[in-house]
C-alpha cells in the first residue's frame, strides 16, 4: 500500500517519518516540487518519495497536511474532481498562519467542511490532536502505545485507518461519524487535541 501526503511540513514529515519506519512507501509532496524534497528524503531512507502533488494524490491512501488556508487550493492543484470512495486522511485543523483566526465553519466539524472538497471521496480526520514532535516519536515507548483518535462517516474507511495506524504502531480509537468524533477532535474546542494517552499492550 502506498500513502501520498500532501504537505510535507511538521505533520507531514512526522507522519512519513512514522509510516516508513513501519515499512510503508510515503510519496510526499509540497507545491514547490520533488526537488525541494530530496534533503528530506535522504535523511528519511527509501521509505520516502519526493513526489508532485499529482502523485501523491494519486497513492492508495491520501494524507492532507497543509495549512487550513491552502487547503482548497492545494486539493485543486490534484486535479481529481471524483475521488471515487478513495481513503482521504484528514490532519488539519481550521485556523492556522498567517493570522491564526479560527475559520467560521457554520456550525459544522471542520473535516464535515473538508469532506466536501473531496467529492466522492471517504474522508477520515486523524492525526490532528497530537503535536508533531509527539506524532513523529516512537509510537511504542516502554511497550505501550500512543493513542491516536479518528473519526468519518465511512466505517469501513474508519477500519482500514485504524489498521494502518496500528501498523505503524500506534493505538488507533475510532469515535464514529464527523459529526460527532470530528467534534471531540477538533481543535480548538474539542476536548481530545493534545491529550497524549498511551494504552497498555
Ligand atoms: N503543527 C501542529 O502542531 C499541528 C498539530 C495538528 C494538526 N496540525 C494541522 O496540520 C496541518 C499542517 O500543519 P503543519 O504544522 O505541518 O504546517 P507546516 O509545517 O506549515 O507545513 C505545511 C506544508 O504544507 C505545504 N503546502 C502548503 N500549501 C500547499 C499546496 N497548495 N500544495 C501542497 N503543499 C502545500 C507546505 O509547503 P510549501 O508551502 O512549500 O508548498 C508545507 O510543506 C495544518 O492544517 C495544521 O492545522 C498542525
Amino acid at each position: 500500500m502506498t500513502i501520498g501526503i500532501i504537505g510535507a511540513g511538521a505533520i507531514g514529515t512526522a507522519l512519513a517519518r512514522r509510516f516508513t519506519a513501519s515499512g510503508q512507501t510515503v510519496l510526499l509532496s509540497n507545491s514547490r516540487g520533488p526537488e525541494t524534497l530530496h534533503a528530506t528524503a535522504t535523511r528519511f531512507g527509501q521509505g520516502l518519495v519526493p513526489a508532485t502533488v499529482q502523485e501523491s494524490a494519486a497513492a492508495d491512501v491520501v494524507i492532507l497536511a497543509v495549512p487550513w488556508h491552502r487547503l482548497k487550493e492545494a486539493v485543486a492543484s490534484t486535479g481529481i474532481t471524483d475521488w471515487a470512495g478513495r481513503i482521504v486522511i484528514d490532519t488539519t485543523n481550521p485556523l492556522g498562519p498567517p493570522d491564526f483566526k479560527v475559520a467560521d465553519l457554520g456550525g459544522r466539524t471542520s473535516s464535515e467542511v473538508v469532506a466536501d472538497l473531496v467529492p466522492g471521496g471517504r474522508l477520515v480526520k486523524a492525526f490532528n490532536t497530537l503535536t508533531p514532535p509527539v506524532l513523529g516519536a516512537d509510537p511504542r515507548p516502554d511497550g505501550k502505545r500512543r493513542v491516536i483518535f479518528l473519526s468519518g462517516d465511512h466505517h469501513s474507511a474508519n477500519a482500514e485507518v485504524a489498521r494502518l495506524a496500528q501498523r505503524a504502531g500506534w493505538a488507533p480509537i475510532d469515535l464514529g461519524p464527523l459529526t460527532d468524533g470530528g467534534r471531540l477532535q477538533q481543535f480548538p474546542g474539542g476536548p481530545l487535541p493534545t491529550l497524549n494517552l498511551l494504552r497498555e499492550g
